[in-house]
Formats: structure tokens, C-alpha cells, sequence
């Protein structure tokens, strides 16, 4: 079983295949990003996603991405280190504290705003739901979110 994680092909151990991504990711592969925040899909900390869906993966199986595309928070920035625009506007508008649920708000961001490129603060607002910030008050992440919204979809901010 093949998953391509981050656009690089990555053979399962089929003793893998049961598990849950979140521990496949961060244990199997050292892909930290992605947190463990509750472990019973309850606060998003572990979003990722699959075939551009935010996904959480502390509720998916190994086997259930077998042949798709996962992404995580590791493969946002370019091979130089160049933030991607979502990454730079979280930094940029202070959306950050203790960072713990950033990458998954990342992500969620990051897929929301592929299919849905000019969005209301409201239709932001829901779509972050499922990820519970508890530092920043989520103003700070609207304010981000919506900054970034330009530069989607990818190729009207020239960057993929
Ligand atoms: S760790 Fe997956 S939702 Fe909390
Ligand atoms: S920045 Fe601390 S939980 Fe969101």
C-alpha cells in the first residue's frame, strides 16, 4: 500500500495499515506537525489533508488513505523555506500564541480557502469550527484567513 505524503511516495508496512494516521505520520514517518490534542476528534489539532480535504487524523485509519494524497503542515512551505501566504498572513496577523493548534488551523485554512477563494469572515468563522484554538480568541485567525483569501485560488497568487 502507497500513500504519497507531502508529494513523495511512501510504502505502508501493512502492520501500519490499521493505524491511525496521526500516529502513522508522526511515529513511522517524524512528520511532528500534526498534533495529538485529544485523540478522539474533538479539537482538530491532528487536521491534515487528504486529497485537499481537511481531514483529521487521529480518526482516520492508515488504510482509508491508501493511494491518495496527504499533506501536511510540513509540506506548505517551499523546498527554500518560503512560507507559504497562508503560513505568512498566520504570522503576520498575530494568529499564533503557543502554536499548538496552528498546524491543523493551517490546514483547515488551507483547504477551505482552495474551494472557496473569496469567503465572508462568517463562512470562515464555520469553516474553522471544528478547531479549537485556545490562546488567541480566533479574531487573529479570521483576520489571517481572510488576508490570505487573494492569493487563492493558487494560481491568481501565483503559488501552488
Ligand atoms: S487530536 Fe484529532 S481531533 Fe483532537
Ligand atoms: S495558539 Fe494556542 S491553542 Fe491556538
Amino acid at each position: 500500500m502507497i500513500v504519497a505524503v507531502n508529494g513523495v511516495e511512501r510504502a505502508v508496512d501493512p502492520k501500519d495499515e490499521g493505524a491511525p494516521l496521526l500516529e502513522w505520520l508522526r511515529e513511522r514517518l517524524g512528520l511532528t506537525g500534526a498534533k495529538n490534542g485529544c485523540g478522539i476528534g474533538r479539537c482538530g489539532a491532528c487536521t491534515v489533508l487528504v486529497d485537499d480535504k481537511p481531514t483529521l487524523a487521529c480518526r482516520t485509519k492508515v488504510s482509508e488513505v491508501a493511494g491518495k494524497a496527504v499533506k501536511t503542515i510540513e509540506g506548505m512551505e517551499d523546498a527554500d523555506g518560503t512560507l507559504h501566504p497562508i503560513q505568512r498572513a498566520f504570522v503576520e496577523h498575530g494568529a499564533i500564541q503557543c502554536g499548538f493548534c496552528t498546524p491543523g488551523m493551517v490546514l483547515r485554512a488551507h483547504g477551505f480557502l482552495l474551494k472557496n477563494p473569496a469567503p465572508s469572515r462568517e463562512a470562515i468563522r464555520k469553516a474553522i469550527s471544528p478547531n479549537l484554538c485556545r490562546c488567541t480568541g480566533y479574531q487573529q485567525i479570521i483576520d489571517a484567513i481572510e488576508a490570505a483569501s487573494p492569493f487563492y485560488p493558487p494560481e491568481r497568487g501565483k503559488r501552488d
